[in-house]
């Protein structure tokens, strides 16, 4: 069957299209869209996919190794959400006509990215908390505009998306409030999770806006609100209390409030770091990228019985309808 771009491609369907941007509305599965529109949010989109996946490893890792049942309780629905967020965003990609198995194998070969922060390794209980309070605050800094992006499924996705983040990142700052008060042992734990990571959650908005090949357009498509540098600085002014309050430092000595621009400052980010990872030389980049193939190799009977149940679920209900000959 043609698609809605294929019957309708003139003038006037890119006048609506801009008109639709332009008045802030959203753009919807069967409506004509550019074709770079679509193939920017299907790249953007399948990365965040990607991300949610990948994303569980760090963590998952210490479900097993959680210092209590309630820890774990709390770990385990977290790590979940994750894999509910990547499945939401697969969806919505699936709605501009991308192929989940070919997203997956384009993940699984190396052709689709996703966020570098997730080649890190979590080293020891406190990362659990400096995750949900760093990783999941940049992830909320940044996605938060997200629920306001020009593509509906997108958008609606981010809704739910945001407001389990939110919960994923309370846990983590209650996890370091708690080890904060605890032992000399733990406050270092805490101490140096921060440190580690910190640069690589401010690399997660991606690189300076004067390198950001795809920031302008996306913006101006209504897809991002904000520029990576904005959000960047958005974390930065957020997180600067949030130390303080829990009595750790952030590891730059640069940092400080700037009374002129109304927004603190802050020292000179790795990027060749941020590139090398991005590139795949990342400390976890070749281990999470094989326990991912591994998993989806060792999933492939589930995918066949679901197959198999919906193509007999299928059979059914055709000869249901068709009823007996009258
Ligand atoms: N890691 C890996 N690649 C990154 C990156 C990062 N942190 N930041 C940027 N890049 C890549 C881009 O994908 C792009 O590559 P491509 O052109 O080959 O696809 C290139 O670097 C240039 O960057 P741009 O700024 O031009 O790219 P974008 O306009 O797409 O902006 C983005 C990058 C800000 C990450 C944007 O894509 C975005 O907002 N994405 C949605 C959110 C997302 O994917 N977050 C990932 C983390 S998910 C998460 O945190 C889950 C949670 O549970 C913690």
């Amino acid at each position: 069957m043609p698609t809605s771009n294929e019957i309708d491609c003139g003038f006037e369907a890119q006048d609506s299209f801009d008109a639709a941007i332009e008045d802030h509305k959203r753009i919807e599965p069967r409506d004509w869209m550019p074709e770079g529109y679509r193939k920017t949010l299907v790249r953007q989109i399948a990365q965040h996919a990607h991300s949610e996946i990948i994303g569980m490893q760090p963590e998952g890792y210490w479900i097993t190794r959680a210092p209590s049942l309630r820890r774990k309780a709390i770990l385990l629905a977290k790590v979940q959400d994750e894999a509910g967020h990547g499945m939401y965003l697969y969806s919505a990609v699936e709605t501009l006509g991308a192929d989940r198995a070919e997203l997956t194998r384009k993940l699984i070969d190396g052709t689709q990215k996703y966020s570098s922060i997730f080649n890190y390794p979590a080293l020891s209980y406190a990362d659990v908390g400096v995750i949900g309070w760093l990783v999941d605050g940049a992830a909320i800094c940044n996605q938060v505009p997200l629920c306001r992006s020009s593509y509906g499924p997108y958008a609606r996705a981010m809704i739910r998306i945001c407001k389990e983040e939110s919960f994923h990142q309370r846990q983590g700052y209650e996890l370091l409030m708690t080890m904060m008060s605890g032992t000399q042992a733990q406050r270092d734990m805490v101490a140096d999770a921060t440190n580690r990571w910190w640069w690589p959650s401010l690399m997660m908005f991606g690189p300076p806006d004067g390198e950001s090949p795809n920031s302008a357009q996306s913006m101006r498509w209504g897809i991002k609100r904000h520029t990576n540098d904005e959000l960047r600085q958005r974390f930065v002014d957020m997180c600067v209390p949030q130390a303080e309050a829990l009595g750790v430092s952030l590891p730059d000595p640069d940092l400080r409030w700037n009374p002129e621009r109304g927004h603190y400052d802050f020292g000179a980010i790795d990027w060749e770091e941020f590139r090398q990872v991005v590139a795949g030389n990342g400390p976890c980049n070749l281990e999470r990228l094989r326990n991912r193939k591994k998993a989806h190799e060792e999933g492939a009977w589930v995918r066949d019985a679901a197959m198999a149940y919906e193509k007999k679920r299928a059979g059914a209900a055709s000869v249901a309808t068709s009823g007996p000959p009258r």
